[in-house]
């Protein structure tokens, strides 16, 4: 049945409440923004297309997931406006979801026992309504002696709103069914007030057209919370975070300290691994089974094996494989390729580098632009000098190599496999398989040194 809906996401509203230069749709929480959470819960309740309202040029429709169509709404202010920006995307005789895009949380779950009380209830409209939030702002939901929803009191302004209306706890969350003709006809039918088309004052003109209005009141708060201010986005994020750890929670992830762990949207985590305290995990990250994660660790866009471990460091764009090891206090840049098994220590920062399996670089090192071969040793301190103040060049150390600490590689320049480096080199020049390079002045002792300027003193 859901399957042969229509979605209408309204997301061209001008969100002043946010005090922001994004479109408050934009926004995002827990890293996705808001209009792409509520697509995807209308998505995976079954509606067949989902088409989006949004303003010319604000940017909302570049960043639309793939096949989400867009109305654009070129005239007047309000959801009702923004629904009859839709009308030529609707054919006539469908069902119509019209759902806010400020409102990211919505469960596909609540939406399907929306859409089945729409069609069980035979209803003209059928809206979705709570009594568990604090309904300031939102708007009230009157009903009838007889339990029939009669219209919906705006709160946004609570001037003039008689006290009984302010009273009533129940409020419309703003996501609704309707069946398409007649709520087309009754918009048309419809003012304005304080300048906008409310969609809510079609509520009245089905009544009086003998049409049945169903509603759905839930108790699933995280659902309801719309967001209409950034202390409202604030209240959404925490609800949407609970939701993300507890659902990693529930397949096999374990957080030490939730309260103080960040996990966006769509990051994935395998089922035994750890996350500690003040660890965050953000956009297209994937982490492996068994790895440990934290304390104090941020991962952006990154992929982690099995088994890894990431410990007060910070990645982005890295990829790390099984059995590895990362920090305390490593940085990870984009294109940092850490293999299998190898070790990656404090105060190491890597960029666009491959470090072979079972590779060590412990401490104290920048390895930019640079292939360490498997099993390779780069000792404390060793820098790659990757850029000649115009271009970037590769440094190539071979596998089972062992550097000596404090060495400088001035790309380009390869070191063969099995290779020694000695201690405080600046290696300018190819090193061939199995050699020791070694470049520094020879060291000179000046026997009675001491005595001497203590004479000179006198
Ligand atoms: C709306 C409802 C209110 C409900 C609340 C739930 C109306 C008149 N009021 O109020 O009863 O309690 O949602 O959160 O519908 N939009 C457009 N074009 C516009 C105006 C808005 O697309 O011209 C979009 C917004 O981007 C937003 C959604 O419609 O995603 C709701 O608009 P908003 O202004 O936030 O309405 P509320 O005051 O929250
Ligand atoms: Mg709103």
């Amino acid at each position: 049945m859901a399957g042969e809906l229509t979605a209408l996401v309204m997301a061209a509203g001008k969100g002043t409440r946010m005090r922001s230069s994004l479109p408050k749709v934009l926004h995002p929480v827990c890293g996705r923004p808001m209009v792409e959470w509520v697509v995807a819960a209308a998505r995976a309740a079954g509606a067949r297309r989902v088409v989006c309202v949004t303003r010319p040029g604000d940017g909302v429709a570049e960043g639309l997931p793939d096949g989400v169509e867009v109305a654009e709404q070129t005239d007047g202010e309000g959801t009702g406006s923004a629904v009859l920006a839709a009308r030529a995307a609707v054919a006539p005789g469908e069902r119509v979801a019209v759902l806010s895009g400020d409102q990211p949380l919505i469960s596909a779950e609540l939406l399907g026992e929306l859409f089945d009380l729409h069609a069980a209830a035979g209803a003209a409209a059928t809206l979705l309504t709570t009594d568990g939030l604090d309904p300031a702002g939102y708007g009230r939901v009157v009903r009838l002696p007889n339990g029939a929803v009669e219209r919906i009191v705006e709160t946004k302004d609570p001037t003039g709103v008689p006290p009984e209306v302010l009273a009533l706890r129940e409020i419309n969350l703003g996501t609704y069914v309707f069946d398409g003709d007649a709520l087309f006809d009754a918009l048309a039918a419809i003012g304005t007030e304080a300048g906008e088309r409310y969609l809510t004052a079609v509520l009245p003109v089905l009544r009086e057209r003998g049409l049945p209005i169903a509603a759905h009141l839930t108790g699933d708060v995280d659902s309801a919370v719309g967001v209409n201010s950034r202390a409202d986005l604030m209240d959404a994020e925490r609800r949407a975070q609970r939701r993300i750890l507890e659902a990693h929670a529930l397949a096999g992830v374990t957080f030490l300290a939730p309260d103080s762990t960040r996990v966006e949207a769509g990051v994935e985590i395998g089922g035994d691994t750890v996350v500690g305290p003040g660890v965050t995990l953000r956009g297209q990250t994937r982490i492996g089974a068994g790895c440990e994660i934290g304390p104090q660790t941020t991962i952006t866009d990154s992929t982690l094996g099995d088994g890894a471990a990431c410990v007060h460091s910070f990645l982005v764009g890295a990829r790390v494989d099984a059995g590895a090891a990362v920090g305390p206090f490593a940085y990870l840049r984009p294109g940092a390729h850490v293999g299998e098994g190898a070790k990656i220590g404090t105060f190491v920062e890597v960029k666009n580098s491959e470090i072979g399996a079972g590779a060590k670089v412990p401490h104290l090192s920048y390895i930019g632009d640079a292939d360490v071969g498997d099993g390779a040793n780069v000792a404390a301190g060793n820098i790659t000098a990757n850029y000649d103040g115009r271009r970037k060049h590769r440094t190539k150390i071979g596998s089972g190599v062992r550097t000596g600490v404090n060495t400088s590689f001035v790309a380009p320049v390869v070191v063969g496999d099995g290779a020694y480096i000695g201690a405080g080199s600046v290696i300018s020049k190819d090193v061939p398989p199995g050699a020791l390079g070694i470049s520094r002045p020879q060291q000179k002792n000046i026997d009675g040194y001491s005595e001497r300027i203590e004479k000179e003193r006198g």
